[in-house]
């Protein structure tokens, strides 16, 4: 009997309510056999209800349990407040980032973006050998974040309570701060548990044993944040001697992010604490295409959220017809499919995506490197719309060459 799926479809603002939406013709190409249910989240919920996640969203996600999220808007603190429904000014409405609250209220503690090459990408990085001749190296990453604690964790104050004050001043390192006026003092603070160490590890190697990567690079900085980064490694560490076909490397994040262009190749699984896996996976996703490019998934022990790792893009939200790059989207819904084990469909779309990218026929305005806006298409740019067809297209002609025969598993 086929089991009955709900996805959970958060589009959001700006360009989330236009590459969501060309991801669900994809699924229902290759007949994912859901049912989708829209979920308000965003700017336009913040600005009418004065909360950016909605209890009636929360409620949906904690009953599916599986969705696929655009993007949303935010806006710093005055700004939030200044666009506020009048009626819900001054009553001590505050803006919360609807995806931090998310990841922590149902505690997706694990981030994995996946930063890997399509041949024939024109984004793909090119290294010069000395010889004067390019290589392009093939990356094949996947970086695991801890995605709930860590300097993301939003403990931190401007002018700190007198308790915390002295509570710091019992370390002897405070003492240049203590003499600074509280409001020219900011701290934020930054947690790892060994627990939530352990398990982002864990995730880590065994994705790595899964995908039979060769080793797992732990990117931290434990040799300054000897605490934090150092709880870090040593469960890497730990975690490390249970696989022992899989090499445990480590690297600094500063020089990590030096050398990335040196040997992407050389790297395969990469874990890192909030902050450095959020810089290190950016820097990663820049070798394989950048923003268009760039998926993600936020795991936790029950609920799963996919979503690409750009934003709202308001500067092009409102072109018509749309000219971002759905391909990121589209590849968060290959990972949710992954997710859920639908390899089969989701290695068809991968495929099919792949194909388009290769055939480089149909290349939206950043894989041509224009500077966008409504031009873009005057200048030979494929729209959204037109990338997702053209990758419909490939669906339907391996269809035909495959028939109705088994499909090649994607590993
Ligand atoms: P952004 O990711 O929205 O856009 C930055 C630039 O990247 C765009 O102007 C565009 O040139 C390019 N870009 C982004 N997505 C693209 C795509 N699919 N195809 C082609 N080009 C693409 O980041 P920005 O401008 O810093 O932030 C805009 C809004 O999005 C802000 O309100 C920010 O807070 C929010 N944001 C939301 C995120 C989320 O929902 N996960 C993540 C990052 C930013
Ligand atoms: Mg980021």
């Amino acid at each position: 009997m086929a089991k009955h799926t709900v996805v959970v479809t958060m589009p959001g603002d700006g360009i989330g309510n236009q590459v969501l939406p060309e991801a669900l013709r994809l699924l229902r190409a290759v007949e994912f056999d859901a049912e989708y249910i829209h979920a308000d989240i965003g700017w336009n919920c913040w600005c009418r209800e004065g909360n950016a996640l909605p209890q009636r969203t929360i409620d949906l996600l904690a009953e599916h349990k599986l969705a696929l999220f655009g993007a949303i808007t935010s806006k710093p603190k005055r700004e939030a407040e200044a666009e506020l429904r009048p009626e819900l000014k001054g009553k001590g409405f505050s803006y919360f980032s609807p995806i931090v609250t998310l990841r922590q209220r149902f505690n997706l503690d694990t981030c994995i973006r996946p930063c890997i090459s399509f041949p024939g990408n024109p984004l793909n990085f090119i290294r010069k050998r000395t010889d004067g001749n390019l290589d392009e190296p093939f990356v094949n990453v996947v970086v695991f974040r801890q995605n709930t604690e860590g300097l993301y964790a939003g403990i931190e104050w401007t002018n700190p309570p007198e308790q915390v004050c002295a509570a710091l001043a019992t370390h002897p390192k405070f003492k240049p701060f203590s003499i600074v006026p509280g409001p020219d003092l900011a701290i934020s603070v930054r947690v790892i548990t060994r627990r939530a160490a352990r398990k982002i590890c864990k995730a880590a190697f065994d994705w790595a044993k899964k995908h039979g990567y060769k080793s797992v690079t732990i990117c931290e900085k434990p040799n300054v944040l000897r605490e934090t980064s150092g709880m870090m490694e040593d469960e890497a560490r730990f975690v490390a001697r249970d696989y022992p076909g899989i090499a445990l490397w480590s690297t600094n994040i500063d020089a990590q992010t030096m050398w990335l262009t040196k040997n992407p190749e050389d790297y395969g699984v990469v874990v890192a604490s909030n902050l450095f896996g959020d810089v290190i996976s950016d820097a990663f996703a820049g070798l394989v295409g950048g923003l268009g490019f760039a998926a993600s998934g936020n795991i936790g022990d029950e609920v799963a959220v996919f979503e690409p790792t750009h934003g709202s893009a308001p500067k092009y939200s409102e072109l018509d017809p749309p000219i971002v790059n759905p391909i990121a989207m589209f590849l968060s819904a290959v990972m949710m499919l992954e997710h859920i084990g639908e390899v089969e469909k989701a290695g068809r779309v991968r495929e099919a995506i792949a194909a388009v990218v290769e055939e480089g026929k149909v290349r939206t305005y950043d894989m041509m490197r224009l500077s966008g806006g409504a031009r873009a298409i005057s200048q030979g740019a494929a729209s959204t719309v037109e990338m997702t067809n053209a990758v419909l297209r490939q669906l339907k002609s391996h269809r035909e060459l495959v028939g109705a025969g088994p499909h090649r598993e994607y590993g």
